[in-house]
């Protein structure tokens, strides 16, 4: 009796030790660097990408794998010291002109002065969603975890495990709600100096080049999409219907409160047709 009741626990703990193996992410497999040549590098064997950005050009990867649904998380330290004018990003996205995205840009600044968390969510080709976070720690002195849940009932983006925006579905409100395209993971490290840093005021200083934004242990345990099939049954996974519990709403709450420092919904000037629906929808 009390043997077979350990090997089950055993069994239960194996399998959930494989599946997170099989979760832990290695960049050899996962990504292809895309842009940038040799400003891009994968190290300590797969453990570790570091995008980099000279006055020549900036570099980016993309996932392998499209997914429809999905958890995503990325570990990223950012750019130390003087990063105005630049922008490391970490996005999911699908293609064409009615694309949808769900995107962390991180606008650098000037050494000691904060960065910015912009976020923007497209769908069906519209974007102009932004809003825009401080953080309650310094980005580049460590590994910080960025995540994208993507599911039926909400798009959430999380720093750290703690939710800092919630775009729910509200096509019943007739908003679109990204359902349909699939999306592959991309992150970069670009020069955007004309707008990042304080509104495009502080340029980016070249004599403080290279650049460099270092990934670490993506994950996505997610949907992938092949050939026009998802390769999962809708109910099998946790995070497909999560919702915020109560103490996930407090810290969004407490991080919409002190640490926002934009919100489109908020912005009646940038909308002279009036603010757009999902702003007003309940
Ligand atoms: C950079 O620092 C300035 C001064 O503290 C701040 O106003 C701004 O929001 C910071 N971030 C960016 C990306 O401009
Ligand atoms: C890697 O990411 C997964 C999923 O976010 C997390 O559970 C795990 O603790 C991370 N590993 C390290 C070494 O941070």
């Amino acid at each position: 009796m009390a043997s077979s009741r350990a090997s089950t626990a055993a069994c239960f703990f194996l399998a959930l030790c494989l599946s997170s193996i099989a979760l832990a992410g290695n960049f050899y497999q996962d990504v292809d660097i895309t842009w940038g040549d040799a400003r891009a590098k994968i190290l300590d064997d797969g453990q570790l990408l570091m995008l980099s950005l000279d006055k020549y050009s900036g570099s980016g990867f993309q996932s392998r794998n499209q997914y429809l649904y999905g958890k995503f998380d990325m570990q990223l330290k950012l750019v130390p010291g003087d990063s105005a004018g630049t922008v490391a990003t970490f996005y999911l996205s699908s293609q064409g002109n009615t694309h949808d995205e769900i995107d962390f840009e991180f606008l650098g600044n000037l050494s000691g002065d904060p960065y910015v968390v912009h976020t923007n969510l497209y769908t069906q080709g519209k974007g102009d969603r932004e809003q825009q976070f401080y953080l309650w720690f310094d980005p580049t002195m460590d590994f910080h975890t960025y995540s994208v849940l993507w599911n039926p009932r909400h798009i959430v983006f999380s720093v750290d495990g703690t939710p800092i925006r919630e775009f729910r579905n509200r096509e019943s409100a007739g908003v679109p709600y990204p359902k349909s395209q699939a999306m592959r993971a991309y992150a970069s490290l670009w020069d955007a100096d004309d707008w990042a840093t304080r509104g495009g005021l502080v340029k980016t200083d070249w004599s403080k080049a290279p650049f460099t934004a270092s990934y670490r242990n993506y994950t996505a345990n997610g949907c992938v999409w092949n050939s026009g099939a998802s390769s999962c049954a809708m109910g099998s996974n946790s995070w497909m219907w999560q919702e915020l519990d109560s103490n996930a709403m407090n810290r969004l709450n407490w991080v919409q409160k002190n640490y926002m420092i934009y919100n489109y919904c908020t912005d009646p000037k940038r909308f002279p047709q009036g603010l757009p629906r999902e702003c007003n929808a309940s």
